[in-house]
């Protein structure tokens, strides 16, 4: 309090406050497998030297996930970052209401199940086939295919999205054994349960933020329509397209379809039943939009389009309101940072690219797609290419906007997410992987000066860990895993590591500090940053972590 009073006198010698967020950037305790140890970040080194900083919890319970074994992800990060507080996600929310049995007395649930007696007798599930928790879970599969069947259901056809994103990179098969193969002793008593058809997560139908819609294309055409290279199951559609594709990892893999003499087994049809089982929005929306909008849909030709009962995990757009139908209601996220800061009159601007617009705009004010008064947003579109070939991205792009935003005068609050870290980190290329760091940190340095010109103050944060660790680490000795060829196990998914939060400001005669709490965590930035622009916290928000100094 006393700090807001100060601070409140001080409103005026403070200019605008820009919050940075670097995707992907955990702190690692011993450096090693780091690209970002192994990058040349002078920016960086300088403000971990001489301004101050604390390190934010980024994984776990810190952020809503059921257990803190649970990574960190962009959704629960900027949720967290925007919204100030902490609620339970849709990886906790799903399993808890499997476990109550509440998700098989709602009404979604048991309408899909009606309408699916009442047509074919099918119900379809598609979704990312891994134990990730990011944007699903094969427990929550297992749960509703064991249930369809008890439910008197008929038939069930699986749609799986191949991982090795969230998970190992080539862990595949680890999932789809197990998992065809409780298919196949489930189907007794006039059961049949399958996988139809597949592909990797970054090929098909998983896009995000209309970067891509050709890959939903064709995610509707292998899943639908049933047109793709056959196979007999998912097992050997991995090792047959591995054989075909050496080195290509799993999120990769081209798509396919199990077909039995010719003819696929699963594709989608009048009177059948979908359920998409991701909970995770961003790359759930384009899917749902490509089942559930009429004629007026102008995204790819569907060629046909099934009438059936559609239902996403959760509601991925509470603005937008998609899908329609949901199993699971999603946290009911409120009294966001946006909407707050909106309500004071703060003129705010967002900025990212197209991979991680979404995260400083829809995930930000709690997963929904519209605008609080006062809100700019500014999207620099991404480049469609993997992004080991241009670990730079937009990173400049990124930078120029924001400068030119603060050189504006417009915007009291500014926010933008440097992508590199974790969509390089995803692919496990390490060379590249240090080029995104560097990328990251020259940007960085140009914004600051402009933050310094501007008078301003500037957070820079991360959302989560990923280019901390681009090898899998050997939990006994900490050190990378080794191939059989004695090469390092590339890494592919996001650590557990904390994150950094940095206060950067050079204006005269103001001397402001961190405090390093136990529980400090992403959820106090909000607070953090309406102390720093002289406000109140509202008092949902976890506490500001500002301090005056002497
Ligand atoms: C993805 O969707 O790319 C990964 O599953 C998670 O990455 P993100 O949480 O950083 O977006
Ligand atoms: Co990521």
């Amino acid at each position: 309090l006393q700090t807001l009073q100060a601070l409140s006198e001080t409103r005026a010698a403070i200019g605008p406050v820009v919050l940075i967020v670097m995707d992907g950037y955990g702190l690692s305790k011993t450096g090693a497998g780091s690209a970002i140890a192994a990058a040349n970040k002078p920016t960086l080194d300088r403000l971990f030297a001489e301004y101050p900083h604390v390190q934010l919890r980024a994984h776990g319970r810190a952020v809503g996930m059921p257990s803190d074994d649970d990574m960190g992800n962009s959704e629960v990060g900027h949720n967290a970052l925007g919204a100030g507080q902490v609620y339970a996600q849709g990886a906790a929310l799903v399993a808890n209401s499997i476990a109550s049995g509440e998700l098989w007395q709602g009404q979604a649930w048991q309408e899909i199940v009606a309408f699916a007696k009442a047509g074919t007798g099918r119900i379809h599930f598609m979704g990312l086939l891994s134990d990730g928790n990011v944007h699903s879970h094969i427990d929550h599969l297992k749960a509703m295919v064991l249930r369809a069947k008890q439910e008197g259901i008929r038939s069930v056809r699986v749609h799986a999205l191949i991982d090795g994103r969230d998970v190992p990179e080539t862990s595949a098969l680890d999932y789809v054994l197990p998992f065809e193969a409780l298919l196949a002793e489930l189907s007794t008593d006039g059961f049949d349960a399958r996988i139809a058809s597949g592909g990797g997560r970054q090929t098909i139908t998983m896009d995000r933020y209309d970067a891509n819609w050709p890959m939903v294309e064709r995610g509707w055409k292998t899943h639908v329509l049933g047109q793709g290279q056959q196979f007999a199951s998912a097992a050997a559609a991995i090792e047959g397209l591995r054989a075909q594709h050496p080195g290509v990892i799993d999120q990769d893999l081209p798509e396919f379809v199990i077909a039995e003499n010719g003819r696929p087994v699963g594709t989608i049809e009048d009177g059948d039943a979908v359920v998409l089982f991701n909970f995770r929005g961003d790359r759930a929306l384009e899917i749902t939009r490509a089942f559930e909008e009429g004629a007026g849909f102008d995204k790819f030709e569907r060629r046909r389009c099934p009438k059936v009962a559609f239902a996403g995990m959760l509601q991925y757009d509470g603005d937008l309101k998609l899908p329609a139908r949901f199993l699971v209601a999603p946290p009911a996220i409120k009294n966001t940072s946006g909407e707050w800061f909106s309500k004071m009159g703060i003129s705010q601007f967002a900025c990212s690219e197209t991979q991680k617009f979404g995260h400083v705009t829809y995930f930000w004010n709690g997963n929904r797609s519209g605008k609080f008064e006062g809100e700019t947003y500014l999207e620099v579109p991404s480049d469609v290419v993997p992004f080991e070939q241009r670990p730079w991205m937009k990173a400049a792009e990124i930078a120029d906007a924001m400068i030119e935003a603060l050189q504006s005068g417009r915007h009291k609050l500014l926010r933008c997410n440097f992508a590199n870290g974790d969509m390089v980190g995803h692919t496990g290329n390490f060379r590249a992987a240090t080029m995104a760091v560097e990328a990251v940190d020259l940007a960085l340095g140009r914004l600051l000066k402009a933050v310094d010109a501007a008078g301003g103050v500037a957070l820079i944060t991360a959302d989560h860990g990923n280019a901390d660790e681009m090898f899998e680490l050997d939990k006994k000795t900490g050190q990378p895993a080794l191939n059989k060829d004695g090469s390092p196990k590339a890494k592919t998914a996001h650590t557990l590591n904390p994150v950094p939060l940095i206060l950067y400001q050079n204006i005269p005669g103001l001397k402001l500090g961190l405090k390093q709490t136990p529980e400090a965590g992403l959820s106090n930035v909000a607070a953090t940053t309406a102390h720093l622009l002289g406000y109140e916290k509202h008092p949902d928000w976890d506490e500001s972590l500002l301090t005056l100094k002497g």
